[in-house]
């Protein structure tokens, strides 16, 4: 007997137990959307009125068990009253799967995140296949905490200190790591998954009682002091105001921790406040931005596997060494030994850091070759110039290098200010050159700007966004114009933080002014990385094509020598390690008021002056790729999201008023009016 519903197929076998899949419809993934859960309510009403042994829910795709709750759903509500209503009914659903008569079991494979996480919390017990299961409780990133009992059921499972770990930092764990904090029963290869998960409802292991110090720790008396310690921690990283998310789980599980009834209507309540306030409408639209720059790279057919890279410095090592990290077969080919070998170590410390375990890391090893004559040209799918900045140079390497590749070879460069019309005059059909505009560090930056010459042939841009997507990169396409989209909104930011600095206001006041608005570190702690010298050498550059001028102090402290971190000493000094040390600031901290604004109106009417020469397509990806690619405070949603949550004319106006007072920098880009 068999009854099919919409989204869930549930069948029984000859032992009495429900096998209930999930395989949500016209979806590629399982979410729980609203249809979703009230079907579950609907079968669960049946499973009422047989007679089961026990039932195990289980996805029916092969990509995963369920990835959430459904986001788009909750962010379309304004008003906290039908939120909470909403998650109401979620929790009520996980409350009756909870109380089952008989075993639940949650199989679970792939992906097992948010409320696809608290569904198989409120099972009996959880299975999980021990290859390719992730689960996490990533809510936070969304700005919103688990709101369908997860939070009351992983507290209850795990003890408070490993359940806050997991929803405060909303970090995924696999299966063999979930299954030793006890938040999976078993973790078993995928030919034992179905078994495992039968035997666990026909012979149901008792359950195993917390430790005792983890009882302790949800009591009334106990639960402040951790509180306390874990406030302080998350505080570190970001403000309750900015980010109010993990702030009010920690309040939440202080104030009803050890009341479950409680606890679940103070979670739902929590989470309609929290979904329907700004920073989760923000950052849920900045996920949407991600899965649309994500889909913008996905191309039919096209299947890159093999990369050559030329030149093995800092950029073109660790590009390399990150493409062979994704599975790709690399060559990467330099002018020395050397730098050959320089890639080879830093591609092992990655790898290390990374992979950890010795064998994915000696065959990420194996797929990366050194190449110094450039045999890996004929066979390339992808080759990507980043040897150092100079026309000729480049020029000359590409002239060679179309020699040697095969027709439907992709040809990228790295370079970051020469327009790619003019290496392109090297090649006989300069449509084939696109811009692969990767951020160091390449590791960390998830961005890769994706620059369109006017030659470039739209496919090739196509293959050069669906190449970047292959190596789990966010592909953004932009113009071929002086410092692209990135750099040349950072840059003004950038030079009047020195400016600032140069009238005299402390350097660490610029940097506190900047990380309070939200910025992930201060301008001058920015400039100090990227390296002062970069730095000018971008200045220079956009100056010379839309003028503006670069502070003097900057070219200064490049011709001392100070070029920032990398040289132990740039606006601050380092130490061995590359920390800042203190700077014991005698200067008063003047400015204070106007700091922040100088800053980021400057920032944003560069990004003004983008939209209207079209470098970039609309306003929307704007904002996306200054998130992604300078960490523009996401809570805030973007510049330009920014700019309508405080109004266009009130931003307009300040930027008038500092106009009067500091000069033409702050003249209001002619877009302002369009936007
Ligand atoms: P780098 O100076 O660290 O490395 C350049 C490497 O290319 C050197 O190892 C050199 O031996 C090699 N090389 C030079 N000519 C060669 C040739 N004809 N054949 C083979 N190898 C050759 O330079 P970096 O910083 O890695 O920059 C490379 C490119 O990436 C430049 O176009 C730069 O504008 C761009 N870029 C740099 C960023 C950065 O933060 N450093 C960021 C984004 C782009």
């Amino acid at each position: 007997m068999a009854k099919t519903y919409k989204n869930w197929k549930l069948d029984y076998d000859d032992d009495k137990v429900a096998w209930l899949g999930l395989d949500k419809a016209d979806s590629g993934t399982n979410i729980l959307s609203r249809d979703v859960i009230d079907e579950l309510n609907d079968i669960l009403d049946e499973l009422g009125d047989v007679t089961v042994r026990g039932v195990v829910i289980y996805s029916a795709k092969a990509n995963g068990f369920i990835a959430g709750a459904d986001v788009k759903e909750f962010t379309s509500l304004t008003d906290p009253n039908m939120a909470f209503e909403l998650i109401r009914r979620g929790q009520a659903v996980m409350d009756r799967i909870e109380m089952l008569k008989c075993p639940s079991v949650a199989m679970i494979h792939g992906f097992c995140m948010g409320g696809g996480l608290e569904l198989a919390l409120a099972c009996r017990y959880r299975i999980a296949e021990a290859d390719t299961t992730r689960l996490g409780l990533p809510e936070v990133k969304l700005g919103i905490h688990p709101g369908f009992g997860g939070s009351v059921r992983a507290t209850q499972l795990l003890g408070p200190p490993a359940a806050m770990d997991l929803m405060l930092t909303g970090r995924g764990i696999d299966a063999r790591r979930a299954k030793k904090m006890g938040l999976v029963n078993h973790a078993v290869p995928e030919r034992q998954l179905r078994r495992g998960a039968k035997a666990l409802v026909m012979q149901p292991p008792r359950d195993k009682p917390l430790a005792l110090y983890k009882r302790l720790l949800n009591k009334k008396w106990a639960r402040p002091l951790l509180a306390k310690y874990l406030w302080r921690n998350v505080s570190k990283k970001v403000s309750p105001e900015h980010y109010p998310a993990p702030f009010a789980l920690i309040d939440l599980w202080l104030k009803f921790g050890d009341e479950p009834t409680e606890m679940l209507r103070e979670e739902a309540l929590s989470v309609a406040r929290l979904i329907t306030g700004a920073t989760a409408q923000n950052l849920v639209r900045v996920f949407f931005l991600q899965e649309r720059m994500k889909s913008a790279g996905k191309l039919e057919g096209y299947r890159p596997q093999r990369v050559h890279v030329i030149g093995g410095g800092v950029m073109g090592g660790d590009i390399a060494a990150w493409c062979a990290m994704q599975g790709l077969h690399v060559t990467v080919q330099d002018r020395s030994n050397e730098s050959l070998g320089r890639v080879m170590a830093r591609a092992y410390k990655l790898y290390k850091k990374k992979l950890k375990r010795a064998r994915p890391i000696q065959a990420a090893m194996d797929r990366l070759v050194p190449d110094i004559h450039g045999y890996g040209l004929k066979r390339a799918d992808v080759v990507i110039e980043a040897i150092f900045e100079d026309l000729e140079a480049k020029q000359t390497l590409f002239r060679e290098v179309e020699t040697k590749v095969r027709p439907d070879t992709l040809l990228c460069t790295n370079t970051s200010s020469i327009p790619l019309e003019e290496i392109g005059t090297a090649l006989n059909d300069p449509g084939r050159l696109v811009g692969l505009h990767f951020f160091n560090p390449v590791a960390q930056m998830q961005l890769v700007e994706i620059v369109k010459g006017k030659d470039t042939h739209s496919e090739v841009v196509d293959r050069a966004s669906a190449f970047t997507h292959r190596i789990k990169r966010l592909p953004l396409p932009v113009k071929s114009s002086p410092g692209f989209l990135v750099n040349r909104i950072l840059m003004p930011y950038l030079m009047e933080a020195v400016v600032l600095a140069e009238q005299g206001v402390s350097i660490q006041a610029i940097d506190k002014a900047a990380v309070k608005f939200g910025m992930p570190m201060g301008p001058i702690t920015l400039a100090d990385t990227v390296g002062l010298d970069i730095c000018l050498h971008v200045a220079e550059n956009l100056s010379q094509h839309l003028g503006g001028e670069v502070p003097a102090r900057l070219k200064k402290m490049v011709d001392a020598g100070h070029l920032g971190k990398k040289s132990g000493r740039g606006f601050y000094r380092y130490d061995k390690n590359g920390k800042a040390q203190k700077v014991s600031s005698t200067t008063p901290e003047k400015g204070g008021q106007d700091v922040v604004e100088r800053l980021t109106l400057r920032y944003i009417n560069e990004a003004m002056a983008c939209l209207r020469e079209g470098v970039i397509e609309d306003a929307d990806l704007l904002d996306a790729g200054m998130i992604f690619g300078t960490g523009f405070a996401p809570f805030r949603g973007g510049p330009v999201k920014y700019v309508r949550s405080e109004g266009v004319q009130v931003m307009r106006e300040s930027m008038q008023q500092l106009e009067e007072k500091y000069g033409e920098r702050f003249h209001p880009d002619a877009y302002w009016s369009q936007l």
